[in-house]
């Protein structure tokens, strides 16, 4: 018999490892007898949640971006105000990989504690904290997994969250899994921190639709964080994106590309050689402008150093970002992108029949 009530389970997902998660657990927690919503973290915005008396268990989770959770989603964890003082647990997946007969884990980061302690924080009791490697669906920076290999590391994961799903009804808390890479994520903090406050700009907004694009729209649908627009009838990715990848690996056309092997190397020798020259002229250029600068201590002439070098890299992003609206770009990053090759496989989590699940879920 379980010890609760009710599940409710937010999740965010772009290629539906996470959902496939939240289901799974939502389906295990219907065979105990209880009351299950599994609500995708968009609808959750836009919809109060349900009032759910009684006891009630509340499950996030999401896939891990740079080494955290997506912005969306640990906004909506910091605003989280539901159900005070329930129990909650973390479910992160991660990028996982699957050599011979080897499991690879991916990497939390802060996606773990982060969230663990906010919730916390909030006089939320955590129950449990539990990392999930499914299939890596980054597939702007390698190409999808196999077939056999996605549908073994599948089976694997769902029979592992099926356990884990039953000692949770009965109130085990689980740890373990989180803690045994505590090392490791502290030790990555700091990119977690570059890229959710410079990387994710930066890498998120290399995508754009090719000449294959047939203006169906199911991106602009589809995206979970509302992301993709339409300028001049085509499809023009906002700041906004989070990369998750729903839009690339679902399009039907495959007219979705992305050119991270330009644009990264390309970003990079701007800020680690271009940048910072021009940083150094600029500096050298203000001093003979206002002698008295010479003066100031050097703590100010790093400072405008940095800012200069920010202001560049800012500025090339919004650069690349506005040629995007042109036909001749898209064109110039579809020839030279390795994401166009067919040996460039897509990901999505195969389906897997649920008999039992009544769960209230819909496609981001
Ligand atoms: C932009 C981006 C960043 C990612 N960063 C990480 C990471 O830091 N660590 C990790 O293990 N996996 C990372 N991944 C892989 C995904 O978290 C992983 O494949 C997840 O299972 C995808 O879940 P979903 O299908 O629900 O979106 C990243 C994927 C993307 C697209």
């Amino acid at each position: 018999m379980a010890r609760y009530q009710n599940l409710l389970i937010i999740y965010y997902s772009g290629t539906g490892n996470a959902k496939r998660v939240s289901e799974w657990i939502g389906a295990k927690a219907k065979e105990e007898g209880m009351n299950v919503v599994v609500t995708p973290f968009w609808k959750f915005l836009k919809e109060p949640l349900p009032e759910v008396g009684g006891n009630t268990l509340i499950g996030f989770c999401s896939a891990t971006h740079g080494f955290n959770l997506p912005h969306s989603f640990l906004k909506l964890i910091f605003r989280f105000r539901a159900y005070p003082g329930s129990d909650v647990f973390l479910v992160n997946t991660r990028a996982g990989m699957k050599i011979a007969k080897l499991f690879i884990p991916g990497l939390s980061g802060l996606a773990q504690i982060l969230p663990a302690l906010v919730l916390w924080l909030k006089g939320y009791h955590v129950k449990a904290m539990r990392p999930v490697d499914l299939p890596s669906n980054w597939i702007s920076l390698h190409p999808g997994l196999k077939k056999q290999v996605v549908e073994s590391m599948v089976a694997h994961w769902k029979e592992k969250i099926d356990r884990f799903s039953a000692g949770l009804f009965n109130g085990k808390r689980t740890y373990w899994p989180a803690i045994i890479s505590l090392p490791i994520d502290i030790l990555i903090i700091p990119v977690a921190l570059g890229y959710y406050f410079i990387g994710r700009f930066f890498i998120a907004k290399t995508f754009f639709a090719t000449d294959r694009c047939n203006d169906c729209h199911l991106c602009l649908k589809a995206c979970p964080t509302k992301s993709i627009i339409l300028k001049d009838q085509r499809p023009f990715w906002k700041l906004t994106c989070e990369s998750c990848m729903h839009c690339m690996n679902f399009c039907p056309q495959r007219a979705i590309e992305t050119n991270h092997n330009i644009l990264i190397p390309f970003l990079l020798i701007l800020s680690i050689l271009v940048n910072p020259w021009i940083a150094n002229q600029t500096v050298n250029l203000s001093k003979q402008l206002i002698p008295d600068l010479l003066f100031l201590s050097p703590w100010i002439i790093m400072t405008l150093k940095w800012v200069v070098m920010i202001a560049l890299f800012t500025g090339t992003y919004y650069a690349i970002h506005y040629l995007m609206h042109f036909r001749w770009f898209r064109k110039l990053m579809r020839w030279t992108t390795i994401t166009q090759f067919r040996f460039w496989r897509r990901y999505k989590i195969p389906p897997t029949p649920l008999p039992h699940c009544q769960t209230q879920t819909s496609e981001p």
